[in-house]
């Protein structure tokens, strides 16, 4: 009787020293896998000059910026919504309220992606932007850029992928550049704010060239931002610059702005083994071993950059409206047949703060997404449309066929073993909240007061109302 008791108590720690779960056989392995993986504290942003920053801070708030003059790039990378807007598809020009609260305005589409967090985009291993990687750095380190429609011309001395993305959403009708009329629908198209016509909107919409000259006339006649610009290039005489200072700027104040090098994984990586719980410990090991993550979430960024299907829920209109609300993701870029249903993979860095999740926000949590990488069979089986916002719900349509399509070719990489208990699932959860930096929460101070043209920084209808009661001057040219 005695014995058994004896036996009894000692078990835990009996049990304990069977299993590696004591702190250091725990920081023991996770040391290996680090040095597999040749991991290490991301860096901090570059110095740029306070000019700089302060053109691109203000051209990323500015309207003006969108052919309606109604929507900015923080309309969806919402600084108080940490640089998402917590949809699961974003609402650009025409629509009303801050996200994740924003609506949208009678006879305008939904973007057909989520949006992604602007997190340490400045981190040298960035080779990509966008979903489809559409916007790339070979490897002789040209910078391209290709839609559906092919390759597009961009301007010279573009500073890295994240200037080059900046060029394209105010060249994207449903995000911030308008529509233009059509006799033959009878539709007489966009207007600005003020009732005057949306000169951007006219232009072809792979003509990047076009729409981007209509842009830099629109920001130099403004005093102040021919001022910035001489201020943040000292060297060039304004009259030969072009946009590529303008989205040179943006990209230096995105990286400088939404870097945060200081997750509890970050600190952990620089030595201090108690930045992480035991828990973030044991759902790391997974991560970088039974559970195989690491395979495409690689690196310090978690991700790859590479396309991947996982047979993620299809909702909302999808690229292609007319034949079953699909997107075909990467192959809509290239063409080629294993693209299809190709998705990059993207980085983890602050990911509990970014949901909702995937290239189209299907899931609201992070334990939904891991569960469908473990079984995206059975995930796509128990989808559930009901939770969507009503805007999205009404545009899905889940088609079997579309299903079956993308289970038939699922990543053979996509291994993750089915028997990962919900213990272990809750350890990879506990490792993914270790990378996102206390100091991301909050952005506030990231925006500005006002923006050179004088249009209103926020996306509050009441402001807006406002400013147009206040301002029958320009409303009247
Ligand atoms: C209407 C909402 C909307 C607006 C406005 C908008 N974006 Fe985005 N942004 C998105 C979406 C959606 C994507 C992903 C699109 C895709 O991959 O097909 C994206 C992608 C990006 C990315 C790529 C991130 C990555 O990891 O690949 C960056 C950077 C970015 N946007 C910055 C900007 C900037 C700068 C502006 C303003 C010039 C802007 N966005 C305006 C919705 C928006
Ligand atoms: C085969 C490559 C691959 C493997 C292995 C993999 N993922 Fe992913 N993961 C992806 C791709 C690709 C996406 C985006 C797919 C899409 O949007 O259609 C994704 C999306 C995610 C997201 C959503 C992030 C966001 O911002 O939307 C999370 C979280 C995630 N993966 C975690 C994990 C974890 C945890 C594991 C291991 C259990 C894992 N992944 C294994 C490729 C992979």
């Amino acid at each position: 009787m005695r014995r058994i008791l004896v036996l009894i108590l000692l078990f835990p720690l009996l049990s304990g020293a069977c299993a590696p779960h004591s702190a250091t056989q725990l920081d023991a392995q996770l040391q290996t896998a680090i040095q597999d993986n040749r991991l290490a504290p991301l860096q901090p942003a570059p110095e740029v000059s306070p000019a700089k920053l302060r053109l691109g801070q203000y051209l990323f708030f500015d309207k003006e910026l969108s052919g309606n003059r109604d929507t900015s790039c923080a309309t969806c990378h919402q600084p108080l919504a940490d640089t998402v807007d917590h949809l699961p598809l974003p609402i650009g020009t025409g629509g009303t309220g801050v996200a994740p609260n924003r609506h949208l305005g009678p006879l305008k589409p939904l973007v057909a992606r989520n949006t992604p967090a602007l997190f340490n985009l400045g981190q040298p291993e960035w080779r990509t932007m966008f979903w489809d990687a559409r916007v790339e750095q070979t490897d002789d380190g040209a910078l391209i850029a290709r839609t559906s429609q092919g390759p597009v011309t961009l301007p010279p001395d573009l500073e890295n992928v994240v200037a080059v993305q900046a060029l394209f959403p105010p060249s994207a009708r449903a995000e911030m550049r308008g529509f233009k009329g059509d006799p033959m629908r009878d539709s007489p198209g966009d207007v600005d704010i003020f009732g005057r016509q949306n000169e951007i909107a006219r232009y072809l919409d792979n003509d990047i060239p076009a729409i981007w000259n209509g842009l830099w006339n629109r920001i130099v006649a403004i005093p102040e931002y021919v001022d910035l610009l001489q201020k943040a290039y000292p060297d060039t005489p304004v009259d030969e610059m072009g946009p590529q200072h303008l989205v040179n700027a943006i990209a230096a104040f995105q990286i400088d702005a939404y870097t945060f090098t200081h997750s509890p994984w970050d600190e952990y990586l620089a030595g201090d083994k108690h930045a992480l719980s035991p828990a973030a410990k044991r759902g790391a090991i997974l991560f970088y071993g039974k559970a195989g993550c690491n395979v495409c979430h690689m690196g310090n960024l978690l991700t790859d950059q590479k396309m991947h299907n996982i047979a993620a829920p299809q909702i909302g209109p999808g690229k292609q409206p007319a034949i079953e609300h699909r997107d075909y993701g990467r192959s809509l870029i290239t063409r080629r047949d294993e693209d299809i249903f190709g998705f990059r993979t993207p980085s983890l860095r602050n990911v509990t703060l970014t949901g909702p999740y995937l290239h189209n926000g299907a899931y609201d949590s992070l334990e939904d997404v891991i569960r469908h990488h473990i079984d995206p069979a059975a995930a796509l089986a128990d989808y559930d449309v009901m939770h969507l916002p009503p805007e999205v719900r009404q545009r899905t349509w889940i088609s079997e066929g579309v299903n079956r399509a993308m289970l038939d070719r699922l990543d053979p990489l996509l291994q993750v073993p089915a028997d990962l208990t919900d213990e272990e699932i809750s350890d990879l959860l506990a490792f993914l909240e270790a990378l996102t930096d206390p100091a991301a929460k909050d952005l506030t101070k990231t925006i500005p007061d006002r923006v050179p043209s004088g249009l209103p920084v926020s996306d509050d209808p009441a402001v807006m109302q406002q400013f147009l009661q206040d301002k029958p001057f320009v409303r009247h040219p």
